[in-house]
């Protein structure tokens, strides 16, 4: 089974990989035949549903890498945090909701990538806007008419921004620590780390949004991404 690698026009040379999980009740797991032998060691003992996201993702991340020049020559498995551990040279991040997995890749390059999807779903959860939203975005946000999908769009750069951020800052990321204005992306980190620069790109595919955010240090001389 392959998947198709699209390309990221905005993220130099960096390609996005979805991977349906249409056949959660089949035998046969998505892209299973794809994995490392290792990686379906590390995978086999997991729940069913936990599964089916896990293999569908790391098929993704594969293939995302594969495309952007990677041998393929090691399993894909988890960092302690729980970011995906990630060949030398490259950067890549996952994200699973609601019947698809997604991976980016692209050459490291001085910078990493992070990658969020989320769906409306059928009910408006607009009661996170408190935990998710810094006091000026949620003012913004108020003003605006309070719409949901928003809001959603928000919450979803600002998991991308901690996915991206995590290999250059190694620690938890608050909701607070970053304001969202439009496609901007203003980070306000309590440890101080930085100053890095951010670009962000969302996508709305029918009640889906795809957001993929790309994080580099604003001086040339900073530390180098570590994993
Ligand atoms: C970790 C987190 C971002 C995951 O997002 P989510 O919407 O729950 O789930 P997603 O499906 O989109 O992403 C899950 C993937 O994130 C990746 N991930 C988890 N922790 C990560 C980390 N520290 N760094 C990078 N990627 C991470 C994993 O690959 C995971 O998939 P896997 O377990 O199948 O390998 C989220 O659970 C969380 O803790 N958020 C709070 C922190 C935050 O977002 N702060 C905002 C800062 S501006």
């Amino acid at each position: 089974m392959t998947f198709e690698a699209q390309l990221l026009p905005a993220f130099d040379g960096g390609r996005l990989v979805r991977v349906p999980l249409a056949a959660l009740d089949q035998a046969r797991l998505p892209g299973w035949d794809l994995l490392h032998p290792e990686e379906r060691a590390w995978l086999k003992d997991r729940p069913a549903r936990r599964l089916r996201e896990l293999v569908a993702a790391r098929a993704a991340l594969r293939t995302a890498l594969l495309q952007v020049g990677w041998a393929g020559d090691r399993p894909l498995l988890a960092l302690p945090r729980g970011g995906p551990e990630l060949p030398d040279g490259f950067t890549g991040s996952i994200s699973h909701k609601a019947g698809q997995a997604l991976a980016v890749a692209a050459p490291r390059d001085g910078r990493t990538l992070g990658v969020d999807t989320e769906v409306l779903g059928d009910r408006d959860r607009s009661s996170i806007a408190q935990r998710v939203l810094r006091p000026e975005e949620l003012a913004r946000w108020r003003v605006g008419g309070e719409d949901w999908a928003q809001l959603l769009r928000v919450f979803s750069i600002k998991e991308a921004v901690y996915k991206a951020l995590h290999p250059w800052v190694r620690r938890y990321v608050g909701f607070d620590e970053a304001e969202v204005t439009g496609d901007v992306v203003r980070l306000h980190l309590e440890g101080g780390e930085g100053p890095f620069t951010l670009r962000s790109s969302t996508t709305w595919e029918g009640d889906r949004v795809i957001t993929v955010v790309e994080v580099r240090a604003t001086s040339p001389g900073a530390a180098a991404p570590t994993p």
